[in-house]
């Protein structure tokens, strides 16, 4: 304890180091990327982000929305119709993909049928003119890390789906790249192998320090492996962040409810209580306590705004004693051995209703036909702006994971 101490104390950076450690810089820079098609669709509309070296990167959005699009502009499979792409500072957009020093990995590996594991592995070294002690190492390294030693003489029809993925990995990785893009890369795994192949993707990028920008369209892969966040939707960037801000602090009705399950209320800002880090919303289920604090902006200046705000399932519990509290109807219980109870409620208010969601990490024995569930004030999450929501169907995922 007392060596820990001293170590942290004594290796403290300088203010100008601490920057450095705490900032690493932008390996890649996405600037104005807009792509329309050649038959006028727009896939990309004019979007901007940065990923920071060695990050973990995730491009989340549903299916259409130009993820895949935005991947191959960065590789140069496909011309931006505008906009800028910035390799470490250096301007890529009109450089041939082969010269890039970008890796791609396809969701469904593109291996070389007719080439064994290891000369899969090797395909790219011999293209670039690396000295053959030199490859022979790189190659070696690459099936070590992948451990795929025992089947470096099969060609990839022997192998199985993992294998054929982390052979995917060797092929791109062994070129070193300043980058490794990865087109949904475990589509098509079943449910286990997946979050093995999760687990094996995040030690890789940690030994291999590596930046990764890795495409999902699976709200909890996204969590689990993402250091920051891109949340797409119709061509646009919803959101971008850490795991942490998207989850606790969303933008929009959209990333909400499509990172993490979400009850969101849509109403008018009424009142602001004493402190202005609470105002009251009033919707068509009821009247409501909403924190303004991760907004940064005082509640007075809010009132009369129509806003959206959200309650995760997991903040809702069956008190009627909460500071907030809305009666509903029990639409469905689903109660699972060891997994909590989820409810599918509906609040009723004259004409209105709206379908809210709990989850319970305990059993709840419901009988009652109507229950009044709570929720406090420091749950609720204010959304910064209202954003359309189509593409994703908000009901859709009430009952999933
Ligand atoms: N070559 C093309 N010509 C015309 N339109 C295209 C072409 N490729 C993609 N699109 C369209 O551009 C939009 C974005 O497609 P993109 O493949 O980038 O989406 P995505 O987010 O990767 O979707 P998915 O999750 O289904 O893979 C879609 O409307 C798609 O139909
Ligand atoms: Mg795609």
């Amino acid at each position: 304890m007392a060596d820990h101490t001293t170590k942290e104390e004594t290796s403290q950076p300088k203010p100008s180091e601490r920057q450095a450690v705490e900032q690493p810089r932008d390996i890649l820079q996405v600037r104005g990327l807009r792509k329309v098609y050649p038959d006028g669709t727009l896939a990309v509309d004019d979007i901007d982000f940065d990923v920071k070296d060695g990050d973990f990167c995730v491009l989340i959005g549903p299916s259409g929305c130009g993820k895949s699009t935005t991947l191959h502009s960065i590789i140069g499979k496909v011309t931006p119709t505008k906009g800028e792409i910035l390799l470490d500072d250096v301007d890529i957009t009109g450089t041939p993909t082969y010269e890039r020093d970008i890796g791609l990995v396809f969701q469904d590996f593109q291996l070389f049928p007719h080439l064994t594991v290891e000369n899969n592995v090797r395909y790219g070294l011999d293209r670039v003119g690396v000295e053959a002690s030199t490859k022979t190492e790189r190659v070696e390294e690459m099936l070590q890390l992948m451990q795929l030693q025992d089947v470096r003489d099969r060609s990839p029809e022997e192998l199985s789906a993992g294998q054929k993925q982390r052979v995917a990995l060797a092929r791109s990785l062994v070129l070193k790249p300043k980058l490794l893009l990865l087109d949904e890369p475990l589509g098509d795994l079943d449910y286990k192998m997946q979050k093995r192949m999760e687990r094996e993707l995040l030690r890789i990028h940690r030994e291999l320090e590596t930046t990764f920008v890795y495409v999902t369209h699976d709200q909890n892969q996204a969590m689990r492996l993402g250091d920051q966040i891109v949340v797409m939707n119709e061509g646009q960037i919803e959101q971008s962040g850490t795991v942490s801000e998207v989850y606790n602090q969303p933008a929009t009705a959209f990333v909400a409810s499509f990172v993490g399950d979400s009850n969101i209320f849509t109403g008018q800002i009424v009142d602001a209580q004493d402190t202005a880090a609470t105002v009251t919303v009033s919707t068509a289920v009821g009247e409501f306590a909403v924190s303004t604090a991760n907004t940064g902006v005082e509640g007075d200046s809010l009132v009369g705004e129509q806003v959206s705000f959200v309650v995760r399932p997991q903040h809702l519990r069956l008190d009627a004693d909460s500071p907030n509290s809305l009666l509903c109807r029990v639409l469905d219980v689903i109660s699972r051995p060891g997994r909590g109870t989820q409810l599918l409620l509906e609040a009723a208010s004259g004409e209105e209703t709206m379908e809210i969601q709990l989850k319970s990490e305990s059993r709840l024995d419901i009988e009652t036909e109507t229950v009044t569930v709570g929720w406090d004030v420091e749950d609720t999450i204010l959304l910064e702006r209202t954003s359309v929501v189509s593409g994703v169907d908000l009901e859709t995922d009430v009952l999933g994971e």
